[in-house]
């Protein structure tokens, strides 16, 4: 693990989108792996920007998400599809159709997954995987307690992945119960991995991903396992940890 310390969140999404940008010059038709939620939408409105000014193009690349609500639908404000398509995909210029993420509405499900991962590899696999950590650990929508050979899947959110995204919606309640997500396995195929974390609500995680050891019970553990992840985290996220504990998570 290599972890590079960013000032606060408008440094963090600088450093992400600078690292992405750099990884299409390097190979332009790279496969992205993304996600969504509030950790990276700083980093898609730097990428937007820097698009705008000429200096990223996203012509040759594609994307595949992590994860969907199950049973919303793409339009729906809240859904994963929404978010993308408004927070980035619009603003840039993918080519039609090279933008996939997990379908939440598919009459059968565990097809739909088996597909997912079928075009994932169809595309070669993900060069460049985008992650945030969830308060309890969580990547991705595998929650703790995923066994790691998963792949794409679906998942019942826990009580407190649910209250932390009922802020974008209503109630709580309207949180759907249930998600697609790609499984622990689909995620460390990837051949490189960026995390992101920001803000002191990710202070606690981050520490315990210093101090534990690979654990299902924390799934971003298992990042540990892989051979290429970079960390970007600002002051506030890493405000817990100690030296010793940085550089377990690969700060020099
Ligand atoms: C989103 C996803 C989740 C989030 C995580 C952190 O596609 O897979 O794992 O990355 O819940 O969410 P934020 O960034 O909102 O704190």
């Amino acid at each position: 693990m290599r972890l590079i310390e960013a000032a606060d969140y408008q440094d963090m999404s600088r450093k992400a989108a600078a690292f992405i940008e750099a990884a299409i010059a390097e190979k332009p038709d790279l496969i992205l792996g993304l996600a969504t939620g509030g950790t990276v939408t700083g980093t898609y409105e730097q990428l937007i920007r820097d698009f705008r000014s000429g200096k990223v193009t996203f012509q040759r690349a594609a994307s595949f998400n992590l994860d969907e609500y199950e049973g919303m639908q793409k339009e729906d404000r809240n859904s994963y599809h929404y978010y993308m398509e408004e927070n980035f995909f619009k603003h840039v210029d993918f080519q039609k159709g090279k933008n996939h993420l997990p379908d939440g509405m598919a009459q059968d499900m565990e097809e739909a997954c088996r597909e997912y991962d079928r075009l994932m590899e169809e595309y070669g696999g993900i060069d460049l995987q985008l992650l945030g950590i969830g308060e309890n650990g969580h990547i991705g929508f595998n929650e703790p307690g995923t066994a790691f050979e998963t792949k794409t899947h679906l998942v019942r959110l826990t009580p407190s992945t649910k209250a932390a995204n009922a802020r974008y919606f209503n109630s709580a309640e309207e949180v759907p119960d249930r998600a697609v997500t790609m499984g622990i396995a689909s995620i460390l195929k990837s051949r490189q991995i960026l995390l992101l974390a920001s803000g002191m609500k990710k202070a606690d995680i981050l520490q315990k991903l210093a101090d534990e050891e690979v654990t299902e019970d924390i799934p971003a553990t298992v990042l540990k396992q892989h051979s290429n992840v970079v960390i970007i985290a600002d002051k506030d996220a890493l405000s817990k940890l100690t030296k010793e504990q940085k550089k377990v998570l690969g700060h020099d």
